[in-house]
């Protein structure tokens, strides 16, 4: 645990998924490229990292890459894709140092031989820690995700392994990219905007949405803990009556 003084919430979220948005005016707004609030953005990662830890979080799911940002100008996507490289070699050794198991969800064969053999590696590494699951969404995409996990359970049809009115929303779930892992319980977005941006479509069905001005490289220490604050006030009722609930709790 890192030293902290955070407030330990009665009933922490699970799972935490983040849209980090923001980094490019960051940079504007102090007159630097966009490439420097991407790597100010890292700090905030590493910060979120250790309050996760902290808060006793189970998962977190970052948005580093959506398959929509490889239309974003050649340079800022190869720069992207150099920090993300830097990021798997060197960060990586001190996640596992931390018991932090990493995994990387997305359409991964559109990258470069050698960032898919970094991925390869950084999973294979932090394979067998137990601490945080500190999941990626690099090339990702909520419609992708769907079409793949029907695409596989439709592979089973054909295989005669599977009856097609056997197939139900659990098994949906399964063949998922974060299949086996909890449902987010809390959504973030920074930066303004009010948009899931095609992140977890499937996975989100239920969980808290939570939305903030804040830029991504600011967003440490307090903002988060106003994040975190704000999901422990919220009732959550999976589409049972708010008296429901308090009766279960009694
Ligand atoms: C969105 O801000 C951010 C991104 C597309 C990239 C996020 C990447 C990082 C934070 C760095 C590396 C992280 C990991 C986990 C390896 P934007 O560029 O859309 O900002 P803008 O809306 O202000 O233009």
């Amino acid at each position: 645990m890192s030293e902290s003084k955070i407030k330990p919430l009665a009933a922490p979220p699970k799972h935490v998924a983040v849209i980090m948005d923001g980094n490019g005016r960051w940079a504007k707004a102090r007159r630097r490229p966009r490439f420097m609030g991407h790597k100010a953005g890292v700090e905030s990662v590493r910060a979120i990292v250790n309050s996760c830890v902290d808060y006793g979080v189970e998962v977190l799911t970052l948005f580093a890459f959506s398959s929509e940002n490889w239309r974003r100008p050649e340079e800022e996507v190869g720069a992207l894709m150099s920090l993300f490289a830097t990021v798997l070699d060197l960060e990586v050794k001190k996640l596992h140092k931390s018991n932090v198991r990493l995994r990387i969800i997305g359409e991964l064969s559109a990258f470069t031989p050698k960032m898919q053999k970094l991925i390869e590696k950084a999973e294979r590494l932090t394979a067998g820690n137990s601490g945080l699951i500190l999941v990626i969404a690099a090339n990702y995409g909520g419609r992708w995700d769907v079409t793949q996990a029907a695409a596989k359970l439709a592979r089973q049809v054909e295989q005669g392994e599977l009856s097609a009115a056997d197939i139900s929303p659990e098994m949906m779930d399964g063949a998922m990219s974060l299949a086996e892992l909890p449902e987010p319980d809390l959504f973030i977005r920074t930066g303004g905007e009010k948009r899931i941006s095609n992140f977890l479509l499937w996975q989100l069905a239920y969980t808290e949405l939570y939305f903030t001005d804040t830029l991504w490289p600011d967003f440490k220490g307090e903002a988060f803990e106003e994040a975190m604050l704000s999901f422990s006030q919220r009732q959550r009722r999976f589409g049972k009556t708010g008296d429901q609930i308090e009766q279960g709790r009694k």
